[in-house]
């Protein structure tokens, strides 16, 4: 079998098809026909390897894995506790979830299961290890594809009784932690470990300390049950490698906590098309590529995406010919090396009855979504060199998970919206204007080797972010941080003498005051006097406006409007060898867009092509020591001119180096 493809396939459910033989016979030769080379199995199977407590049934899943293989399909295979079988949860009540009032949860649905039972733990162990025995060295198995995306909280007597002692030994005392919740607010004083409640709107909810531990306790119980599985599985069959699929913009779970326990980063990608404008949606689907790719800065794999439409979205619009084409580039062009589908064939009961598919329930060959999806596995099997490749960034966005926990829960300065996500798309889809590949980090990572490095919003300061940004900037780097950052600890805590805390001197500012606006209202930002770079007239503003007074920075645009008109609202402050900007209010995109197109200049760095990038065009490039490939995607409706020199790159894909259709991609390869 060649593993050195692009994997193309998906979620394939051949349990529900058990007794049509016939369609299974089918299923496989469309396959072949779609070029389809990787199918994921057993995500929710667990029901029928295990139909009663102790008693395996693996026959029929390894007849199946017989049969692709012998058609050379590989397998990615699933472990099954993503749900679990009713008479599991009839005889150990205790595996089902409580929620936060402390409910528990009858039987149904899926992800609904405490992540600390031991009977939980134990029966998810014990099929693991009966999985990886019988199946996990079986020839068509490529990848071990782990539950199906974790996330959900349980808060039943175990989980409170864990979650007392993770606190026990992150705070030892309980003094300490009072300290660091600052209990003594509203009376909240704990005097035991004993006494702690995971928070609830019944009860406590208001120690934003606590709010943010039990965050953090979530994650570390959910990788501590991830990695029980993998450990059952790595006894019976420790070579095959490991992933999580996991999901676009998920807040429940920090996922770079994962990244130390699985071997690739997967995850599920349903962008909606077509909604608004193709190229805003592309950004933020990119944004979240670059976030995975960045979690082990490694390529990753797009485990889902929709051949058609999903039925879970408000609305299940279709895509248009070609647009899956050009979300399944997009993936590979920031980074992954497949292309997944949810699902293989369409189920035919129960809620996903109407969940796009590659074979829908007229079961024939015959359908736009089946040619396109044929179409596109065969074009994969022309562009396999970009395996082996990988994405390599200059510049950084930070989005950190603690620090979102952190500032949602806030409670001011403005709780009817921070738009913390969209103002980091900011950052990110400027430097993407410009033509380069971007990388999205958390407040953990290095930073060190960028040339650029943005922090919108970092409110929450933790593991010495303020230090790494002040050494960056000291040797040279140049840093972007917004309005409403540095203003509390880990533990959430504000800090005291002056935000954004440990930078006062690297800002060359302070922050006095913040306003908050209401919706709809504005003010604008205009130039500064003798401002140094090229400048629209004027920027809106929105939400959150911050009161800064400069020390040693310089005021690069101020505000126009209220009675802080005349302020400093850009800063730019120099420091050791680089340079530390300010953007102070929630300003609008053309504003990012223009002041990094000067922090390109200033940094020295070029575009990953020559010549004007036009609006709606993404460029991204993958390399490897011998070979650079840049990835042109056109967003717009229209085709769009480009003004490459033919001299300079050999066409890997793509009718032509100077006009790209619309939703049309381009690869190329740069001439050595
Ligand atoms: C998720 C799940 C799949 C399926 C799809 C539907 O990604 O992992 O099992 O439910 O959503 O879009
Ligand atoms: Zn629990």
């Amino acid at each position: 079998m060649d593993y050195s493809q692009i994997l193309y396939g998906g979620d394939y459910n051949p349990e529900q098809w058990l007794k049509y033989p016939d369609i299974l016979e089918k299923d496989v030769l469309y396959m072949k026909k779609a070029h389809i080379n990787t199918v994921t199995l057993g995500v929710f199977s667990w029901a029928i390897l295990e139909p009663e407590e102790g008693n395996f049934c693996f026959s029929w899943l390894e007849d199946i894995m017989d049969n692709l293989y012998a058609h050379g399909i590989a397998v990615i295979l699933a472990t099954p506790s993503g749900a679990r079988p009713k008479w599991l949860a009839e005889l150990y009540p205790e595996v089902l979830r409580v929620d936060e009032s402390r409910n528990r949860n009858l039987f149904g649905g899926r992800h609904n299961h405490c992540y600390t039972s031991p009977v939980y733990r134990e029966k998810v162990r014990r099929i693991n290890k009966e999985l990886a025995l019988r199946l996990g060295k079986h020839p068509a198995v490529i990848l071990w594809h782990i539950s199906n995306e974790y996330g959900g909280e349980c808060h039943c007597p175990l989980c409170q009784q864990a979650f007392r002692v993770w606190l026990q030994k992150k705070y030892a005392s309980i003094e300490v932690l009072n300290e660091s919740w600052c209990t003594t607010f509203w009376s909240h004083i704990y005097q035991s470990f004993a006494q702690i409640e995971s928070p609830s709107s019944r009860g406590e909810s208001m120690i934003h300390g606590l709010n943010l531990d039990w965050k953090r306790f979530v994650t570390d119980q959910t990788v501590d049950f991830v990695r029980r599985e993998i450990k059952a599985i790595k006894s019976e069959e420790p070579n095959k490698p490991i992933t999580i699929n996991m999901m676009y913009d998920y807040e429940g779970l920090n996922y770079h906590k994962f990244a130390d326990i699985i071997d690739i980063v997967s995850w599920d990608s349903y962008p909606t098309w077509h909604k608004d404008n193709d190229y805003e949606t592309a950004m933020q689907t990119g944004m979240q590529h670059d976030i995975m790719r960045c979690i082990k800065h490694k390529p990753f794999l797009l485990m889902e995406s929709c051949p058609s439409a999903t039925n879970w979205q408000g609305v299940s619009k279709l895509k248009k010919p070609n647009m899956l084409a050009a979300a399944s580039f997009q993936a590979l062009a920031h980074g992954s090396n497949s292309v997944l589908y949810f699902q293989i064939r369409q189920s035919r009961g129960s809620c996903e009855k109407f969940h796009g598919a590659v074979i829908d329930h007229y079961g024939g060959e015959d359908t736009r979504v089946f040619r396109e999806v044929s179409d596109l596995g065969k074009q994969l099997g022309n562009i396999k060199e970009l395996l082996g490749t990988v994405v390599h960034a200059d510049v950084a966005v930070v989005y950190d998970w603690e620090n979102r926990w952190a500032m949602k829960d806030a409670m001011g300065p403005r709780n009817k919206g921070l738009f913390y996500k969209e103002v980091v798309e900011k950052s990110y889809s400027a430097f993407r204007k410009q033509g380069l590949n971007v990388d999205v980090i958390d407040m953990e990572q290095d930073i060190s080797a960028y040339k650029i490095v943005a922090a919108p919003m970092v409110y929450l300061f933790r593991c010495g972010f303020e230090e790494r940004v002040r050494k960056f900037v000291e040797q040279g780097g140049i840093f972007v941080l917004t309005y409403w950052s540095g203003i509390v600890d880990e533990n959430d805590r504000c800090f005291l003498g002056g935000t954004p805390h440990g930078l006062l001197d690297v800002m060359g500012m302070r922050s006095m005051e913040i306003d908050a606006l209401y919706d709809g209202e504005s003010n604008f930002l205009v130039p500064a006097e003798n401002t140094i770079y090229e400048i629209a007239s004027k920027y809106r503003c929105q939400h959150l406006c911050d009161l800064i007074e400069v020390t040693t920075a310089r005021a690069l645009m101020i505000y126009q409007d209220d009675f802080y008109h005349g302020y400093p609202a850009v800063t730019v402050n120099r420091f050791g060898g680089g340079q530390a900007y300010y953007i102070g209010a929630d300003v609008e995109q053309k504003c990012y867009d223009d002041l990094y197109r000067h922090l390109l200049k200033e940094a020295d760095l070029e575009p990953l092509i020559e010549g004007t990038i036009s609006e709606g065009i993404e460029i991204t490039s993958r390399k490897s020591q011998n070979a650079e490939y840049i990835i042109i995607q056109n967003y717009n409706d229209t085709a769009v001119q480009m003004n490459l020199s033919e001299n300079r790159y050999h066409v890997l894909r793509g009718a032509s180096i100077h006009n790209i259709p619309s939703l049309e991609t381009l690869i190329l390869k740069r001439k050595q």
